[in-house]
């Protein structure tokens, strides 16, 4: 059970903390675009750092930002957030920051390249982790709409005594403590996310989609229907669960759907389900899923790129593009 003094909102934190610092975010995709606008938009200045040549580049300088190379952010920003990909910001970091750091500190937005030991990070440096619980446009448009995120919020190393309180901080100044900062740890955090990504969100569930929408078309029915049934609704039952909870969900459900989800849960996860859950949770938490991942970068991901292509080719992927053709939702 968690306890309540493990969350923080706007009214615990002194955002004011972060006035101290020379904000510099490097990387303007999702979560870098995003933390800018509400970082700027709540009253602080911030230098981006993005690539001469990248779209990233152009997108900050219409935003109106200064956009300066990562090298530059490195030597003139003592609080730098590393939003770039996270496959990236290994070499990104060895190239053009290490090398030119001051005395600064690190934010992070996702647990991995620390949890790996990937970067050397200086011992003089608050380590830092905010990462927001959902992808940046969300992040962007609840907080244009008063509302916000919540993000997950550790310390891998406290040089000044003070990380946690920067991390409030800094949470707070992209609009996540309006709807609560999450205390977690660097380990805590990406473990969570891998497995959540790969277990159910990325993984399990577009998995159990496919299978089911094959089952259907290979005995006879109108793919249309299959994919509508088994993909396009997973939304309306995922929006419900998301606002509701399962058993808020089951109230909105009909009682023929509550009877049939009663005798067939435990069906398709069963025992050796259960069992492949804890196998994946494992290898995460030896980080054998890690390697592995950072053993095939070294390889171009030439096995995930092969799995890619011939997704493209499967049947539901053609009967979606039908779908998004010929109906209008
Ligand atoms: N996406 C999410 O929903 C989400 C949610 C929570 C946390 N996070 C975390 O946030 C961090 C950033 O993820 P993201 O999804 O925002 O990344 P992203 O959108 O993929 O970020 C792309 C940014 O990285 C730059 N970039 C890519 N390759 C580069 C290179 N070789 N050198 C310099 N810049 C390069 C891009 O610039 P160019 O235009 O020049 O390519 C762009 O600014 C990650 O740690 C991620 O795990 C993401």
């Amino acid at each position: 059970m968690m306890k309540q003094d493990a969350i923080y909102y706007d009214s615990d934190i002194d955002m004011s903390l972060i006035n101290d610092f020379q904000i510099g975010l490097i990387g303007y995709g999702n979560q870098g675009q995003a933390q800018a606008l509400n970082l700027r938009d709540n009253g602080f200045n911030v230098a981006i750092g993005a690539r001469k040549n990248g779209q990233a580049y152009q997108r900050a300088k219409v935003d109106g930002f200064e956009v300066f190379s990562l090298d530059y952010i490195a030597s003139n920003c003592n609080l730098i957030c590393l939003l770039l990909p996270d496959e990236i910001i290994k070499s990104a970091y060895e190239e053009h920051i290490e090398p030119y750091i001051g005395n600064c500190h690190f934010i992070f937005a996702h647990g991995f390249v620390v949890t790996n030991n990937l970067l050397r990070l200086p011992d003089t440096s608050d380590v830092i982790l905010v990462a927001p619980t959902g992808p940046g446009r969300i992040l962007r448009n609840l907080f244009l709409n008063g509302q916000s995120l919540p993000a997950l919020i550790a310390v891998a190393n406290d040089a000044t005594t003070n990380a946690f309180n920067l991390a409030l901080s800094y949470g707070c100044a992209i609009g996540c403590a309006k709807a609560g900062l999450i205390k977690t740890t660097f380990q805590e955090e990406t473990v969570v996310d891998l497995f959540c990504e790969q277990a159910i969100l990325c993984g399990g569930l577009p998995g159990l989609i496919k299978a089911g929408f094959n089952t259907l078309v290979s005995r006879g029915y109108n793919p249309i229907l299959a994919y509508i049934s088994c993909l396009k609704e997973v939304k309306l039952i995922a929006d419900l669960m998301f606002t509701e909870g399962i058993d808020g969900m089951r109230q909105a459900i009909s009682t023929t759907a509550k009877y049939g989800s009663f005798t067939t849960q435990d069906v398709i996860i069963n025992e050796n389900v259960r069992y492949k859950l804890n196998g994946i949770l494992e290898s995460i938490e030896k980080s054998e899923f890690s390697q592995n991942y950072l053993n095939s970068l070294a390889t171009d991901l030439k096995d995930l790129q092969e799995w890619l292509k011939e997704e493209k080719q499967l049947p539901i992927v053609k009967t979606g593009k039908i779908v998004r053709e010929n109906l209008n939702f």
